[in-house]
Parts: structure tokens; sequence; C-alpha cells
């Protein structure tokens, strides 16, 4: 049997609707190379700040546990945290360590901190709560301190603790500043805010990572949740089908994975369901350029 590209679509819709049993067997997210790496990377990630910072009661872990589940069965692995989102860290550490899986995710978190000794300090504590003794990334978060940073990062990296190096931010007001250092300094990644009602990052920043080889990771991508609370009322457009979406927020995630520069979008989310929902944006078909059009025309005005 001939399996044409609507039915492909079809049954991995229906694969990981259907929950984990079936998504296990079914096919994987779509992969991105990151660019000094040649690495491939899943598209859909997870971010943790406030849907991690929980305490240990069961009733606060299952989701959690779950939701990490949905992303690795789906073929996801990117898990961004920082030492800025309280427990965040420490929930991601114990629910890898209970379920085993330390080696499906790509740990992605940060340094926040002023200055050389407590940078040091900070990514040792980020490593004893995450338990491990590596990160896949290390990024500075908000470029705090950078300039201090930068050498320690580098420093850790050629002793493996550090796989790759990244800078966040997550304001337009910093993207010059962010392209300056992107195109004066080796980074393997930056991670920006980009969504369709904020899309500073298309003027330059995008542009420049590429330009410098550097990967793309995607933060707020509904906007912190105040995009998607907004749109969720709507019914979904009727082009909505035509990219496989079925909800709003894989409309949402598709829009910024539309643009190849962009690596990975890790929408934050506590909830199974959501990260299910969020999963099926790493599969199928992107808007090109007439319906990326079209959903700005249509949804940010
Ligand atoms: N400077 C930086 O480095 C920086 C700055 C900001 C963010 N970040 C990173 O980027 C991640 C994403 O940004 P964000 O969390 O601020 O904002 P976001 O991803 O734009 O939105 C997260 C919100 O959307 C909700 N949500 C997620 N999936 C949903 C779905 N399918 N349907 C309905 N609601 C859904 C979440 O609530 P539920 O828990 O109920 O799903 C949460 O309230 C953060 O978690 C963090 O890891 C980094």
């Amino acid at each position: 049997m001939t399996l044409t590209r609507s039915t492909f679509l079809q049954l991995a819709g229906a694969a990981l609707a259907a929950g984990p049993a079936l998504a296990q067997t079914g096919p994987r997210m779509q992969t991105r190379k990151i660019p000094s790496t040649g690495q491939d990377l899943p598209v859909v990630g997870c971010g943790t700040w406030q849907t991690f910072d929980v305490g240990d009661s069961p009733a606060e872990r299952a989701p959690r546990t779950e939701v990490l589940k949905v992303l690795f069965e789906a073929g996801g692995s990117v898990i961004d945290s920082s030492p800025m989102y309280g427990r965040a860290e420490g929930v991601v550490g114990d629910l890898l360590a209970e379920a085993g899986t330390r080696d499906k995710a790509f740990l992605a978190t940060k340094v926040w901190t002023q200055g050389h000794e407590a940078g040091i300090a900070q990514m040792t504590e980020s490593l004893r709560r995450f338990r491990t003794d590596h990160v896949e990334l290390m990024q500075i978060h908000n470029m705090v301190d950078w300039r201090v940073h930068l050498p320690t990062l580098r420093a850790w990296k050629q002793e493996g603790r550090i796989k790759l190096i990244g800078i966040t931010h997550y304001t337009e007001s910093m993207h010059d500043e962010l392209e300056v250092i992107l195109r004066r300094e080796k980074f393997d990644f930056v991670q920006i805010n980009y969504a369709l009602d904020d899309r500073g990052v298309e003027r330059r920043l995008l542009r420049a990572a590429r330009e410098n080889g550097v990967a793309v990771i995607i933060n707020q991508p509904f906007g912190g949740g105040g995009l998607l609370r907004k749109l969720l009322p709507r019914p979904l457009p009727a082009w909505a089908g035509e990219i496989g979406c079925t909800s709003w927020a894989q409309i949402l995630l598709k829009f910024v994975l539309a643009q190849p520069a962009v690596t990975c979008v890790i929408p934050g989310t506590g909830r199974p369901d959501h990260m299910r929902d969020n999963a099926q944006a790493g599969f199928g078909s992107y808007p090109d350029r007439d319906l990326l059009q079209r959903m700005v025309r249509e949804i940010a005005t």
C-alpha cells in the first residue's frame, strides 16, 4: 500500500491523540540540525518557568511525570530550566531519576547571577539538582554578567560538564545588543522571544543567528500564555487543517517553527494534555509565506 502524505499526517495525528501507547510506536517528531554540531534536535520541547516550580506531593509531581513521558514518547527531548525558576531544576532532576530517563533529555539550563565565583557555585548547584554530571546546554540567562560567565562556560565545555553554550533574553529591547554579541562571540545557541504578536526577531536577529551558525530556541511562543488565552474562545480558522493543526496552541507553535532559522520551541506547561497538544506541532507541514501573512493579518491584528 502506498501511504499518501495526507494519510501519513492523519495517522501521525491519531497516534498522538490516542496517547502514549500508540505514540510510542508511531512516527517521531521532526528534528532540525544544531548548526555548530550537526546534531538533530526535536523541534518542540518543554519550558519549566512556573510550570515545574512545585512541591513534592504526588498531586503536584504526577502530572509533571506525565508531561515528561508525553514529551519523550512523542520524540521530544528539550527541557528548559533555570536556577531562577524556584524548585524547577530539582523537580526535573527528581522526575528524570525516578523514571530512568536522563538519557532521553536534552537538558538546557542557565546561569543567572553576577560574578565569576557565584556563577561557578550556581552551575555546580544546578548539576546537583538535576542529579547529573553534565547538561546539554548552559545558557547565560537574560545576558546577566555575560562577559564574566562566558570564559567559565567555555572552560566547562572543554571539561565536558557543558556540551553547548548559549545566551538568552525575552524582550525585543535587547535584540540589538544580542545581535552584536552573536556576531562577535561564538555561541552554539541563542534563546529569544517570538510569537505571532511579538515578531521583533524577524527584523534582524534570526538572520544574524543563521549567518553565524547559531541554533535558535524560542521562548514565550504563547506570549507567556496571554496570547493563547485570548485566542482560545475563538473558533479555529478554516485553514488550520491545511497545516495539520487541531488547536490554537499548535497554530501558534507552527507559526514560529515556520522560520527555518528556528531550531526548537519550548512552550511551558505542567499539564500532560497541553504537552500532548503542543507536541503535535512537531508533526506535519508548516505555513508557507502566504499563510504566514494571512495569520498575521487575521490573528495578530
Ligand atoms: N529569559 C529567558 O531565558 C526566558 C524567559 C521566558 C521564558 N523562558 C523559557 O521559555 C519557556 C516558555 O515561556 P513561558 O512559559 O513564559 O510562556 P509560554 O510558553 O508562551 O506560555 C506558557 C503558558 O501557556 C500555558 N499553556 C501551555 N501549553 C498550552 C496548551 N496547549 N493549551 C493551553 N495553555 C497552554 C501554560 O499553562 P499550563 O501549565 O496550564 O499548560 C502556561 O501558562 C519558559 O517556561 C522558560 O523555560 C526563558
